[in-house]
């Protein structure tokens, strides 16, 4: 039988999931020398070149619809770049990909980094699978799939703009709770004082976390994260991640653009965004479709995955990798044995020891 020029079986992601994998523990291994260093760009830039490298040995048409680094000018992976061969006739994807969520944890060797990918191949009747929203920041609030079902059953209704104190009241019936015992996570920022006086004056629990959204908004979706109820404004391409993710497990998010101030708002006017400031994002809305897989490898502990361990001479990576077509959960315990242990850099083109 005569070798085929090119893959012919339908089901892509299946085939090269681990590929994506391979690039966030990458990330996570080559970045995790400068957890507590103090130099959050050298992090960013070491979690990259890995994911660069490794995409350097994919056969893929991959290109970046979401990247990170408009925020502080980050050395991250950027909007339109290219990853993969690009060789004629492989496989198209379009990638969402944050080398590190929380650069400032890892700076200061704090809890809640992870690097992670979601990515998207074509599809009939989508569009755009991974949104790219306009604005710099999101309002969020997601939860896990116990939740939907019982508002389904119930027909109640979780609402971004409802008052805080009936969505927690929904929240903990839902999860057969007492109100004081419905854990929330959020960003701790000065931004969120009003949501903090009115979580508190509910008497649900709150737990603050520095940075690093993506797996905080995530953790509500897994079980025994022990996180029920995310809120609060952080970034939007981390909104557009964690909801992949999201997709991917089951559970619901629920996101709508929050202009930093006047100029921003003005701006997102005059680009056609009016009807857009207004509108509440589901799940479904920021990631589309079902041939979407998510991938992320835990650089220091996080309510979604432990940090990376060294041990002797060796290192183990947490991660977990998920497709929304099947809906399986992978997590992945992964022992690297440092002493053959090498990592494709971009910026060497060669395999280098971690
Ligand atoms: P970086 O890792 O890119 O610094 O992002 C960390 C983060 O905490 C995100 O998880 C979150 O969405 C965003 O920053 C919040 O932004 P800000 O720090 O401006 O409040």
């Amino acid at each position: 039988m005569p070798r085929l020029p090119r893959q012919n079986y339908p089901d892509i992601e299946r085939i090269i999931e681990v590929d994506f994998l391979r690039a966030t523990e990458a990330a996570a291994l080559n970045s995790l020398k400068w957890l507590g260093r103090g130099d959050k760009e050298a992090a960013d830039a070491a979690a990259s070149d890995a994911i660069r490298g490794m995409f350097d040995l994919m056969n893929i048409c991959g290109e970046v619809v979401i990247g990170e680094g408009i925020k502080d000018n980050a050395p991250g992976i950027f909007k339109g770049e290219q990853l993969g061969t690009w060789l004629p006739g492989t496989p198209q994807f379009d990638i969402a990909v944050d080398p590190i969520d929380g650069t400032t944890n890892i700076s200061k060797g704090a809890p809640n980094s992870i690097s992670c990918i979601a990515a998207a191949s074509p599809e009939e009747g989508v569009k755009v699978a991974l949104r790219d929203v306009p604005a710099f920041y999101m309002t969020k609030l997601s939860y896990g799939a116990r939740v939907t079902q019982y508002m389904q059953r119930r027909g109640d209704h979780l609402n971004l703009e409802a008052p805080i104190a009936e969505t927690l009241a929904i929240v903990a019936r839902a999860l057969d709770k007492r109100v004081q015992d419905v854990v929330v996570m959020m960003l701790d920022r000065p931004r969120h004082k009003e949501m903090v006086e009115q979580i508190r004056r509910a008497g649900a629990s709150l737990r603050m976390i520095g940075d690093g959204d993506i797996a905080a908004a995530m953790a509500p979706a897994i079980a025994d994260s022990g996180v029920d109820l995310y809120l609060g404004i952080g970034g939007s391409p981390e909104a557009v991640l964690a909801a992949a993710g999201i997709k991917c497990v089951g559970g619901e998010m629920q996101c709508k653009m929050w202009p930093r101030d006047n100029d921003e708002r003005v701006k997102l006017v005059a680009d056609g965004y009016e009807k857009e400031i207004e509108r509440v994002y589901s799940t479904d809305d920021l990631a589309h479709g079902k041939n979407i897989i998510f991938c992320a490898t835990g650089i220091s502990d996080s309510a979604l995955l432990r940090g990376v361990r060294a041990q002797g001479a060796t290192a183990i990576t947490h991660s977990i990798l998920m497709r929304a077509k099947s809906r399986t959960v992978r997590f992945i315990r992964a022992t690297h044995d440092l002493s053959q242990k090498t990592i494709r850099l971009r910026s060497t083109n060669r395999e280098a020891r971690i």
